[in-house]
């Protein structure tokens, strides 16, 4: 299918799993255009205006919801924030109770975020408004997993090619998953290392390189995308402690200078700096966590307006 085809128009964003390469194109290159709306004085645009979103958060969020806030705010929609602590579900209201009393007030798009694998699936088989999955459970985040992409085009120029190593807990990781699907879609070399318990079985069936040592993975990569461990999701005794998962896992200055010259490092945050991550790398000269941060604002605008009002190109801006 060519660029020009390709429509997301009402389309859910729930996995990269199952979008094609030609969708994500679409989303990379509408964010480009985004990017630009950002760096102004003046961040709006009027291109949404009378359409509203929701952001439905069962889980916490920094990074996600505010950047989904800001992007329906800068591209002139209307923004509601819904958390689990100040709206009905905290007297006990259902998912799907939930969804049905966001959808009877008109809403156009759910950004939601829910602890349960699939429920992003389930919402959009419920509701009409457009659902895009703000992270699953431990199944997908796929706009993470597009702004990382979109980073990697930025500093790299191309993803095709790339040896991409995937550092940590990749078994808790949506960020992974949706990493893992979207970097093979385009054609990267996809490596994973960490704890044989924080690595998934049969992963490898996917198509990426599974290590066990954290250097075979990062030996000449170009770009390095360190994973949070997530202890929330934990059970215990996955690794034997902090100190010792630092010192074996841990991506520093001394393993990263087996990743090439250039390599770009990455990683989703919220980070654990002392623990996956050392201090003096995070925000280092090859670092592009802070760019990344940058970009999720541009990718989510792009999704807006894509699932919205379709096409390839936004209005000049008044
Ligand atoms: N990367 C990410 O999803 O961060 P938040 O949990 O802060 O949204």
């Amino acid at each position: 299918m060519s660029k020009a085809q390709v429509s997301l128009r009402n389309k859910d964003i729930l996995g990269l799993e199952t979008m094609s390469a030609a969708e994500m194109d679409l989303i990379l290159d509408t964010a480009k255009e985004m990017k630009n709306i950002i760096d102004r004085d003046i961040k709006k645009a009027p291109t949404l205006r009378g359409k509203s979103i929701v952001n439905l958060f069962f889980e916490n969020s920094t990074r996600t919801r505010t950047s989904f806030e800001l992007a329906g705010k800068y591209l002139g929609a209307d923004v509601v924030n819904i958390s689990t602590s100040s709206s009905s579900v905290a007297k006990g209201e259902s998912l799907r109770d939930t969804l049905l009393t966001v959808e009877a007030m008109g809403v156009d798009i759910v950004v939601m975020r829910h602890e349960a694998e699939g429920s992003a699936q389930f919402a959009a088989s419920v509701v009409k408004p457009v659902i895009i999955n703000a992270g699953d459970g431990a199944h997908e985040h796929p706009t993470q997993g597009l702004l990382d992409m979109f980073t990697i085009k930025q500093y790299k120029g191309k993803i095709a090619g790339l040896k991409v190593a995937i550092i940590g807990d990749i078994l808790h990781s949506r960020v992974a998953r949706s990493n893992i699907w979207g970097l093979l879609a385009m054609g990267a070399e996809v490596h994973i290392a960490g704890p044989q318990t924080l690595l998934p079985r049969g992963i490898e069936k996917t198509g990426i390189h599974v290590h066990n040592r954290v250097e075979e993975a990062l030996d000449q990569a170009d770009v390095v995308n360190v994973l949070r461990i997530q202890r929330e999701r934990q059970q215990k005794g996955l690794f034997p402690s902090a100190r010792e998962y630092a010192r074996i896992f841990g991506v520093n200055a001394k393993r990263l200078a087996l990743a090439k010259e250039d390599v770009l490092l990455m990683h989703p945050g919220p980070m654990n700096r002392g623990l996956e991550i050392a201090p003096d790398i995070a925000y280092g000269e090859q670092s592009a966590i802070q760019e990344q941060v940058k970009n999720g604002l541009a990718i989510r605008m792009a999704l807006l307006f894509l699932v919205l009002m379709g096409g390839t190109h936004i209005e000049a801006a008044n």
